[in-house]
């Protein structure tokens, strides 16, 4: 059995760093040809085009905010211009915040709703047009959703409130042979000092079934699952990839 995704068209959101960056590049070595895009300026985005044209001139990092309507649209018009089309949309640009309840604001609360959450309506909305059939969209949720999680109601929120907009809509763009699916990831060593801090990397690790933090490589391997064609009966579920924790 094929992977099944050499040739296929992704958008993948918040590709520069983190999770987003091994999935676009796990996606181009398959043969994929990936659209990326970032918020801010800086080396991250320069290091991954480099990255992406020793793999090809097919791939295209664009400086879009997601959260912003009128660069969202500018962004599906780039994958319309670059591909003609798009077969599988990968929602994962995500921010953490952490606050207790009495002293989250209510920009603070936007912030993160709106990143982790109307961004993804937002991208799947623009894509519509363009999504054959047969597509696949995925959105990265996080595991502690659906556990809770002190001092991060709105990052909580957030993520469960995905589960319901992939249920929604994998009834709703069913019919049209488009499947949505959430990953999500329990807590991911990203490497260097950008995972957990090193006193609470332990403890954490003993609260898996298997006793070690989550790598890229790990998330990775569940959007190429869904990315490509063995999944293809799959839709509206969410999958954890969270070492049981
Ligand atoms: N890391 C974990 O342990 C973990 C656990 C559970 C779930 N997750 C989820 O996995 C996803 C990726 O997390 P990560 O830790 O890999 O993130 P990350 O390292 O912070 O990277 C985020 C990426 O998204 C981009 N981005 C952020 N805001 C954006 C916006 N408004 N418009 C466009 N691009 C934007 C960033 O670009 P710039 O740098 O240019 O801003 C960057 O490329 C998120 O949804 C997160 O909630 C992560």
């Amino acid at each position: 059995m094929e992977l099944g995704i050499f040739g296929k068209r992704v958008l993948v959101t918040g590709g520069t760093r983190g999770l987003g960056k091994t999935v676009v590049l796990a996606l181009a070595k398959g043969g994929a040809r990936v659209v990326t895009c970032h918020h801010s300026a800086g080396a991250a985005a320069d290091d991954l085009s480099r990255e992406l044209k020793e793999l090809g001139d097919q791939h295209h990092v664009v400086r879009a905010d997601v959260t912003a309507e009128d660069d969202v649209q500018r962004l599906a018009g780039v994958c319309k211009e670059a591909f003609g089309g798009l077969d599988v949309v990968i929602n994962n640009v995500g921010v953490v915040g952490e606050a207790p309840v009495g002293e989250l604001s209510a920009e603070e609360w936007s912030r993160v709703l709106d990143t982790n959450l109307t961004a993804h309506f937002l991208v799947t909305q623009a894509s519509l047009p363009l999504l054959a059939e047969g597509g696949s969209v995925i959105n990265i949720g996080a595991s502690a959703a659906l556990r809770g999680r002190a001092a991060t109601a709105h990052y909580t929120a957030s993520k469960a409130a995905l589960i319901g907009l992939t249920k929604s809509l994998a009834k709703e763009l069913g019919p049209r042979g488009i499947r949505i699916n959430t990953i999500a990831p329990g807590v991911i060593d990203k490497g260097g000092d950008l995972g957990p801090p090193p006193q609470m990397r332990e403890r954490l690790a003993k609260m898996t079934a298997l006793g070690r933090l989550g790598t890229t490589d790990d998330v990775a391997g569940a959007v190429l699952f869904f990315a490509g064609d063995l999944s293809r009966y799959i839709t509206g579920t969410t999958l954890n990839v969270d070492g049981g924790i």
